[in-house]
């Protein structure tokens, strides 16, 4: 028996929801965030904290650090301790301060792409050069180059390697072999890994997320219980680092910057999630791949030119569109405005993504019924 009902979503409209506050006959399914109710012991722990009737500057709570460890020892058999975890306030925002702060103007960053849009932000506003190594794309499958990927590491501006791990937007959960070999080419090279693994726990039942801390004691990695639990609107992270002398250039960083202070609510939020979130999360990962495998059959059945790429991580869904030969942009321009089915663009996530969509399954079957409609209604029309 199911513990959570995820077929009652929160209705978000007017709520000044970034995805959500858009036209009323628009299906909003592109930003990273999820429309399911929170874990209820979430929700009780944001209640006690508002009803104390000062909300000033906290600590971070000693239970923050043992709540991550308790479940990445438990979910990821990740053995982080609470002293190798630096607190931050947003994945992106620590992925910018050890860019500022530990990379030199001018060095250059490799992204695998096609990649989530921002890390191409963080590259650029902190005077960094960017360099694509590009999956192989090929019979509709991705492989990583690793050829490639060594050929950038070679050089001599090369100095760190922005890994997403599992990968947004493809979906790709790596291997601790293709891990250990990214690994190998960086060490090698002397190219510093930093592992966004924010989406580590969306993963399809049976599956597992390997952090790239299992692999590489030097590198770091970036989590939050953000998509995870619904709670990006809160705004806590909490950045992995091993090795001491690096956790302590990146504590400074962090406090330069000030994104190393608690949020009032957050960190509670945080803690509950992770003591009580284990039942949730598994029946959400069974929620999530069950409407993955609904489209799937549909697109089979009623849209066999639309290839959905076969991912086992994320709720974001990547899909091929190149049959029709238009530009991504284009396509989810003209879904949004024919249909109001509100997609992302494939081009935004940069090289290799011109010619597909991402799309953000993490809502009720209803609302992937709908948008299954709607899409088949605009392609009927390309035909
Ligand atoms: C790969 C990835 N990293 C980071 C973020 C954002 O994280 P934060 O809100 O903690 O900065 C997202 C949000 O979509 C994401 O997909």
């Amino acid at each position: 028996m199911n513990k959570y009902n995820f077929d009652e979503i929160n209705n978000r409209r007017n709520t000044n929801s970034v995805k959500w506050d858009v036209k009323d006959n628009e299906l909003p399914m592109w930003v990273a965030d999820m429309d399911f109710k929170v874990l209820p012991e979430i929700k009780a722990a944001i209640k006690k904290r508002s009803e104390l009737d000062s909300y000033g500057y906290i600590d971070i709570p000693k239970d923050y650090f043992s709540s991550y460890r308790y479940w990445y020892k438990n979910r990821h058999s990740l053995d982080i301790k609470e002293d190798e975890m630096v607190y931050v306030s947003g994945v992106v925002a620590g992925i910018d301060s050890v860019f500022k702060h530990l990379l030199h103007k001018g060095d250059g960053v490799i992204v695998m792409t096609p990649v989530y849009h921002i890390f191409y932000n963080c590259i650029k506003n902190n005077g960094l050069k960017q360099f694509d190594n590009e999956f192989i794309y090929r019979n509709g499958k991705y492989v990583i180059d690793f050829e490639g990927l060594e050929n950038l590491a070679k050089k001599d501006e090369v100095k760190a390697l922005l890994l997403c791990n599992p990968h947004n937007p493809i979906g790709k959960l790596f291997s601790s072999e293709e891990l250990a070999k990214i690994a190998k080419i960086c060490e090698n090279y002397g190219v510093f890994i930093i592992s966004d693994e924010i989406h580590g726990d969306i993963v399809k039942p049976g599956k597992e997320n390997v952090s790239i801390l299992k692999v590489s004691d030097k590198a770091v990695a970036l989590v939050s219980p953000s998509k995870t639990f619904n709670m990006a609107g809160l705004q806590a992270a909490c950045i992995f680092v091993k090795d001491q002398k690096l956790k302590e250039k990146i504590e400074t960083a962090v406090g330069q910057d000030d994104i190393g202070e608690p949020n009032y609510f957050s960190p509670f939020a945080t803690i509950a999630a992770y003591t009580y979130g284990e039942k949730y999360v598994n029946e959400l990962n069974e929620y999530i791949f069950n409407n993955k495998k609904y489209i799937q059959e549909y697109l089979k059945k009623y849209l066999p030119h639309l290839h959905l790429i076969n991912n086992d991580a994320t709720y974001l869904l990547w899909l091929d569109i190149s049959y029709y030969k238009m530009d991504g942009k284009e396509f989810a321009n003209r879904l949004r405005e024919e249909t109001g089915l509100y997609v992302s663009n494939g081009n935004q996530f940069g090289k290799g993504g011109d010619s597909f969509m991402r799309i953000n399954i993490a809502t009720s079957l209803a609302n992937i019924k709908e948008a299954c409609k709607r899409l088949q209604l605009f392609v009927s029309k390309l035909n």
